[in-house]
């Protein structure tokens, strides 16, 4: 069964670019991204490995470690390295798994066989610190994804785990928030003591808290 959002993100032991990871030891305190790739020597997935690692200062300052994932072998993924670096400007500066065996592509349910039997579709795994899934992306081997929308969405999940708010539609760093239901007028006074806007009960705006 697919994994939800809410769900243990499965520990694995797994080879790499970087050698052998436990993945739960790997992202120890901190937040994750698991991202698939359908093959090694592909061209959108060399354009999304490179654009990772040239956003690694980004993934760093908010305290989350990146693994990749391609059902080729170490050997193939470090040959396919150096056509990253030359043709992307950038090094690859996390881990990629070679999941051979597919062992963690079917642990995280990423091949759809009505899409492919061989190849992994473009799945995303957000995992909190609890080791806990907290987004999950499904794109198809044609489309590469968006990595400013993957950091978007963890600055979203990291103020909600510190701040009981949610963010609306469009959201981005800066904008106003907005309060969280279950959080209460009388609770909301002492977390926002500089008042909201109640535009209906249920909707109620505050600037982003620091
Ligand atoms: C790619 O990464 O470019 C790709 C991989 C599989 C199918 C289509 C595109």
């Amino acid at each position: 069964m697919s994994l939800r959002i809410g769900d243990e993100a499965p520990n694995f032991t797994a080879d790499t670019t970087e050698g052998e990871i436990n993945f739960h030891e790997y992202l120890g305190d901190s937040w994750g991204v698991l991202f698939s790739h359908p093959k090694d020597f592909t061209p959108v997935c060399t354009t999304e490995l490179g654009e990772a690692a040239r956003l690694k200062p980004e993934f760093d300052k908010r305290n989350v470690k990146v693994i990749g994932l391609s059902v080729d072998p170490t050997d193939s993924h470090h040959e396919w390295a150096k056509d990253i670096e030359e043709t992307q400007g950038t090094a690859l500066n996390f881990p990629v798994i070679a999941d051979k065996d597919k062992k963690v592509a079917d642990l995280y349910d990423m091949i759809h066989p009505n899409a492919s039997d061989t190849f992994t579709v473009r799945s995303v795994f957000v995992i909190g610190p609890d080791k806990k899934v907290k987004l999950t992306l499904t794109y198809p081997a044609s489309t590469g994804r968006n990595f400013d929308e993957v950091l978007r969405v963890i600055d979203s999940l990291q103020l909600t785990a510190k701040h009981s708010v949610a963010t609306p539609v469009n959201w981005k760093v800066g904008d106003d928030v907005i309060i969280v239901p279950a959080v209460t007028n009388e609770q909301a006074k002492e977390k926002f003591p500089d008042g909201w806007n109640e535009i209906k009960p249920y909707l109620r705006v505050v600037a982003q808290p620091k």
